[in-house]
């Protein structure tokens, strides 16, 4: 069995080198064969963060240095043959990728000194909120078997047992090396900053380990379910409340803003609700003045800042318009701040 997957992997690693080389061919470089590979990201991949970027050199020629351009600015020569390095990384280059949204395309080159000998190529789209990818991108999973194969040699987690797992320290949890950044933020997510990874990651999905339930968010209910009886309580639901959507506005491991939003509350909410920013909101015919909706604190609850939820319920409310609190009338909910 192992023998079989080794001969997988280098049967893969084949055609990994041979398109590679084609493109090489392509571009029209006057480069030799080379094993010069991105691991990841591979070509056309549609990422949802930005992630890592893993080069493997080779050693046919001998690479000492390599360059990245992404879309036209390229760095200088990145050393990779001193002996330390070789003794830790061997000819692998890790770093914390940096695309800008969109579409990027990537150009790695390997140097033997100042002589450029080897290329490879990769295009990736970064997504960002709402926009739709142009269709030749695709989520392309990293956790398959002939892929961790590349890392198993130094990386001896990538087959943890279940034991090691419920390992909650940062430390020594298989995934932390690798993924530890992810939570590295303000408001982390119970399950992950416990590293409860795999009460939504599954172990034993197939081909790509790791998968989760769903990518909207009804399997959120499954340790929510209360949450959302509390919400159907109210006589209005938001819609993507409603249709579980939970992950249009909350992110599943962690982020910088109150209750793991994705970005700031108020961008969270204008990708659906675009007008509202530039038209008269809150007060109208309010003398050519608009009423603030961001950058102070709400008197209501001094310890969050003003933003769309200091006013609007973001999953459910009694009141139209999703507003917060019982008022019966408009001058109640304005008290709720003004109340001088
Ligand atoms: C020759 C040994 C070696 C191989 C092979 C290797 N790594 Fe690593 N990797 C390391 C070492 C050493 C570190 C640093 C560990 C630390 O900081 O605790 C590391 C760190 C990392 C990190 C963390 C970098 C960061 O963001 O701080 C990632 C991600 C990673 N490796 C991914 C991979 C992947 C994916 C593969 C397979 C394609 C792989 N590595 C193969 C040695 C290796
Ligand atoms: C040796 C490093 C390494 C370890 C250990 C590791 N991962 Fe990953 N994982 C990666 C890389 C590299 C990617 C590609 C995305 C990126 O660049 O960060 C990835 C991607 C993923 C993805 C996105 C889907 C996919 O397959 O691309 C999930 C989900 C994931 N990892 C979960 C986990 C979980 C859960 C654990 C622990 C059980 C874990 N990983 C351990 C390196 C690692
Ligand atoms: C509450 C469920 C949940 C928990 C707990 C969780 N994840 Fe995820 N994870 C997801 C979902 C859903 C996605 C799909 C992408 C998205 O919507 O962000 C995802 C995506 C990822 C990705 C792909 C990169 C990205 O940013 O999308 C990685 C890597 C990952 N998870 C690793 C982990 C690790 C490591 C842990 C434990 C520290 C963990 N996850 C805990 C639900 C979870
Ligand atoms: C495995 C169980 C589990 C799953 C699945 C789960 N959560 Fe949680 N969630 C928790 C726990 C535990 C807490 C922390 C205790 C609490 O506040 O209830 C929490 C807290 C939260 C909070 C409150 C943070 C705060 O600041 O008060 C939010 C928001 C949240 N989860 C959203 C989600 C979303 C969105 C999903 C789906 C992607 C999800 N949860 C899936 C267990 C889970
Ligand atoms: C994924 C898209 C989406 C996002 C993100 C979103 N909404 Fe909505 N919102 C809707 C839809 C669809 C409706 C209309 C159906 C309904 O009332 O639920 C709506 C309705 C509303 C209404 C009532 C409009 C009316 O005419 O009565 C308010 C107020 C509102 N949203 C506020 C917010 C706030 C505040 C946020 C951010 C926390 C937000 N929305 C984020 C889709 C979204
Ligand atoms: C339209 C955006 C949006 C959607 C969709 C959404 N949330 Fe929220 N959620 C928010 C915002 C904004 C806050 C922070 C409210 C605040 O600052 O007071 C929040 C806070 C929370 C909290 C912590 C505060 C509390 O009420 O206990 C939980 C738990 C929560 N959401 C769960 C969910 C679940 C479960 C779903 C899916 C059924 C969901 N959310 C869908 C925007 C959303
Ligand atoms: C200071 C309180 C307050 C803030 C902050 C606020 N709103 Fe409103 N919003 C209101 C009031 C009051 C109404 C009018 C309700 C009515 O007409 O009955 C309203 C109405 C709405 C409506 C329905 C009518 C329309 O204009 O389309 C939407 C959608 C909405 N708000 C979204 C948002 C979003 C998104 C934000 C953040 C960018 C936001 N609101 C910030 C108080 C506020
Ligand atoms: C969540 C809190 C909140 C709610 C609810 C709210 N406001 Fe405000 N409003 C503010 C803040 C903060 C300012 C900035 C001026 C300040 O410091 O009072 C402001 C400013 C104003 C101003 C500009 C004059 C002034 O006092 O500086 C008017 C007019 C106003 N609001 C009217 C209303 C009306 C009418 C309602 C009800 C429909 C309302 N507001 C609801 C927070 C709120």
């Amino acid at each position: 069995m192992a023998e079989r997957e080794t001969e997988m992997f280098l049967l893969k690693n084949k055609l990994l080198t041979f398109t590679v080389l084609g493109l090489v061919m392509l571009a029209g470089a006057a480069v030799p064969a080379l094993a010069l590979q991105i691991i990841t990201p591979a070509d056309g991949a549609l990422l949802e963060s930005p992630g890592h970027l893993i080069i493997k050199a080779g050693d046919k020629p001998a690479i000492d240095g390599l360059t990245i351009e992404i879309n036209g600015v390229k760095s200088d020569i990145i050393p990779i043959s001193a002996s330390d390095y070789r003794k830790m990384f061997r000819d692998l280059l890790i770093l914390q990728a940096e695309f800008d949204p969109g579409e990027s395309r990537l150009i790695v080159e390997g140097y033997e000194g100042s002589r450029k000998v080897a290329e490879a190529r990769a295009q990736v789209y970064l997504r960002s909120e709402y926009d739709v990818p142009p269709a030749r991108y695709r989520t392309l999973p990293f956790h398959l078997a002939e892929r961790e194969a590349l890392c198993t040699g130094c990386h001896h987690n990538l087959k943890p047992t279940a034991q090691e797992l419920a390992e909650p320290s940062p430390v020594s949890h298989p995934c932390a090396t690798c993924h530890g950044k992810l939570i590295d933020r303000k408001h982390v997510h119970g399950p992950a900053g416990v590293y409860e990874c795999t009460s939504c990651h599954d172990t034993g999905s197939k081909p790509a380990k790791y998968a989760v339930p769903d990518r909207e968010g009804a399997f959120c209910l499954d340790c929510h379910q209360d949450k959302y009886d509390d919400f159907r309580k109210s006589k209005r639901m938001h819609g993507p409340v409603e249709v579980k959507q939970c992950l249009v506005c909350h992110d599943p491991h962690a982020s910088d803003t109150l209750a793991q939003i994705r970005g700031k509350v108020n961008a969270s909410c204008l990708r659906c609700h675009s007008t509202v920013q530039s038209g008269q909101h809150v007060v109208r015919g309010f003398s050519g003045q608009l009423h603030p909706l961001e950058g102070l604190v709400n008197p209501s609850d001094p310890s969050k800042p003003l933003n769309c939820a200091s006013c609007h319920e973001p999953h459910a409310a009694n009141l139209p318009a999703y507003l917060r609190g019982t008022g019966a009338s408009t001058m109640v909910f304005c008290r709720r701040c003004h109340n001088k």
